[in-house]
């Protein structure tokens, strides 16, 4: 797995959370007070677009979380009524965006949409959170064909000096949100190493080992240390629990003691 970088990652992904800009900053604030001793760990939130702009500031101020959005749209000016670019977001103070994510995609995202929302990504100098995995596993394997598929569609047409910069998240559908199961250390393991072929298979083996795949769907901190022990997760990206500071900063801690 990813020996040369040894730092974790942890991306927070807040949705549609919390219902206002007091509560954002007050949730934003704890975080960054719970999180304030760790040094090694590369902690991002991804925040709703509104919440961007008043958050930098305080996110430069505790200078421990870098910004993300949750989308970006694959156009870079223009006509696009209700959409936000990549330059925009940028501007704003995001450094990351998760593109893809399976809730977009339930609303109708296709593979050939986040392709050019992580081209566009790429374009403003923000760090591509590529989400990819499958619905349901089935008996014969036809999951890894679909992971395959989405990763292959996903990033045709990056480059090999752009590829590196470029984070996967593996979330199986099935292991996201109340009420799921998370997968286990060894089903992400499997896939893992699946994704880490099929992009040295496409960029080459070099510039793959600096990849970072990280492992979301129901992580807390009690299933963090075997992702990483037994799954060798270069990091997580964490829905519920980024928003429960104690949580999140638990599941930081345990990445920190991981990265010797
Ligand atoms: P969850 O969400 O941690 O609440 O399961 C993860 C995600 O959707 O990114």
């Amino acid at each position: 797995m990813s020996k040369k970088i040894a730092k974790k990652i942890v991306v927070g992904n807040w949705k549609m959370n919390p219902l206002s800009l007091k509560e954002a900053e007050k949730l934003f604030i704890n975080i960054a007070k719970s999180v304030s001793n760790f040094k090694k760990t590369g902690i991002i939130v991804c925040l709703p677009f509104l919440y961007l702009e008043k958050l930098k500031s305080t996110s430069q101020r505790t200078k421990k979380i870098s910004l993300g959005a949750q989308d970006v749209f694959w156009e870079d000016a223009g006509a696009y009524t209700g959409e936000i670019s990549g330059d925009m977001l940028y501007d704003i103070g995001a450094k990351y965006v998760i593109v893809g994510h399976s809730e977009r995609r339930e609303m109708g995202e296709s593979n050939n949409d986040v392709n050019k929302k992580v081209k566009a990504a790429i374009r403003a100098g923000l760090v591509p959170v590529l989400c990819v995995g499958e619905s349901m596993r089935d008996k014969n394997h036809e999951y890894l064909n679909f992971i395959k598929t989405q990763v292959i569609e996903c990033l045709n047409g990056v480059s090999k000096n752009f590829i590196s910069k470029v984070i996967i998240a593996y979330e199986p559908i099935w292991a996201i949100g109340k009420g799921a199961y998370p997968a286990t250390p060894e089903e992400f393991r499997e896939m893992n190493i699946f994704i880490r072929k099929i992009l040295s298979d496409k960029f080459g083996v070099k510039i793959v080992e600096d990849i970072k795949i990280i492992y979301g769907g129901s992580v807390d901190e009690k299933n963090t240390e075997g992702f990483i022990k037994a799954g060798y997760a270069d990091g997580f990206l964490v829905g519920r629990a980024s928003l429960n500071p104690k949580k999140f900063s638990e599941i930081i801690k345990i990445c920190e003691a991981s990265d010797k």
